[in-house]
């Protein structure tokens, strides 16, 4: 359904050029085409990743960094920044072997949606859908502590966040890098180019038992899966960032994230970003209960599946649950267009 009354004004990187969409959905363009960005979408549209550097500023991107740390410090159970030994798993909020923070509100804390609001990064996924109508979606945050002794072992899980039996791109994933990843800090590894062979690999391999997912909209490889991968030249590579760097996938390119192997912490902030024409009024409305409730919704941003808020700790629900951020959102006007909020038709302002 197309979106109501807003209107947010066009500008001239919008309107001028083909969207990296169109081309990404075009597979007789996602090789060859001609069309030459001199930005981010080049390497984008040809590896199915890239770097925004400096999508943040410097500055900002260190006091978000800061407001991650206060916010695992919030909870007043023996975790410090300055001390290494206080990170165990008794001193933190849940958090998982991927080193995500779910629950607790987390998605809405005011640092992860000033990250989203930032201009830089919003006008990237302006760039790339081709219109400033966008919805935002209110992912998870991502710390991968360099000493993960007491967490459970971040095994590799190669996959795709798309359902192959829907090809063709979909949609375009992101993170805010909010510290220094070099080749042997932790952060994500990609399969450079996977998002081109992805329909041939499902193709030839569509007879490979399937991994569980808890949604089909999750693909993983199997060792076979990746053979083929390896068979086919392509090639793994550990995406470097500085803070504040903005780094993008198609859902089609073959990912995961890697564990630290040095002294450095990994911190990421999960930005992905979807036209609103491609969310239904339902979608809207569901989404609208997430923002007010402080629910997770993945990174899809039209809410396709909603958290609950309710972590579980050894396998019964965490005592130091919040439904609640640590410091509540304040929203600029484009970032509450963000929310879909506005977009609800009949719906009083
Ligand atoms: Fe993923």
């Amino acid at each position: 359904m197309a979106p109501s009354a807003i209107e947010v004004e066009s500008t001239a990187y919008i309107s001028s050029i083909p969207s990296v969409k169109k081309i990404l959905s075009d597979s007789r363009l996602s090789k060859s085409n001609g069309i030459v960005f001199g930005d981010f979408r080049d390497e984008l549209i040809r590896d199915g990743y890239a770097v925004v550097k400096g999508a943040v500023p410097r500055d900002r991107a260190d006091a978000y960094g800061k407001a991650f740390y206060d916010f695992l410090e919030s909870f007043n159970l023996g975790y410090d920044r300055n001390d290494s030994s206080t990170i165990k798993r008794d001193n933190l909020p849940v958090i998982n072997e991927k080193g995500m923070v779910l629950d607790y509100a987390a998605p809405h804390e005011n640092f992860v949606w000033q990250v989203r609001s930032e201009p830089g990064v919003v006008e990237t996924f302006e760039k790339v859908h081709g219109t400033a109508d966008l919805i935002v979606s209110f992912d998870a945050i991502n710390i991968g502590f360099h000493d993960r002794s007491d967490f459970p072992k971040n095994k590799p899980w190669p996959h795709q966040d798309q359902d192959p039996a829907k090809p063709g791109f979909r949609c375009l994933q992101g993170l805010v890098n909010l510290q220094p990843c070099g080749p042997n800090d932790g952060g994500l590894i990609v399969c450079k180019g996977g998002h081109v062979v992805s329909e041939e690999f499902h193709r030839d391999m569509v007879d490979e038992p399937r991994i569980p997912a808890w949604t089909p909209e999750w693909f993983g490889f199997t060792k076979n899966g990746m053979k083929w991968l390896e068979d086919h030249g392509l090639e793994w590579v550990k995406v470097c960032a500085e803070p504040g760097d903005l780094i993008l996938w198609d859902s089609r390119t073959p990912h995961y994230n890697v564990p630290s192997t040095s002294k450095q912490d990994r911190m990421a902030i999960y930005t992905c970003y979807m036209p609103v024409s491609e969310a239904t009024q339902e979608d809207l409305i569901r989404k609208k209960r997430a923002f007010e409730e402080r629910l997770g919704t993945t990174h899809w941003p039209n809410a396709r599946h909603l958290g609950t808020n309710i972590a579980k700790r050894d396998g019964i629900p965490c005592p130091y649950n919040r439904s609640r951020p640590f410091v509540e959102p304040v929203l600029t006007e484009r970032a509450f267009k963000l929310t879909g909020i506005p977009y609800i038709e009949g719906l009083q302002q």
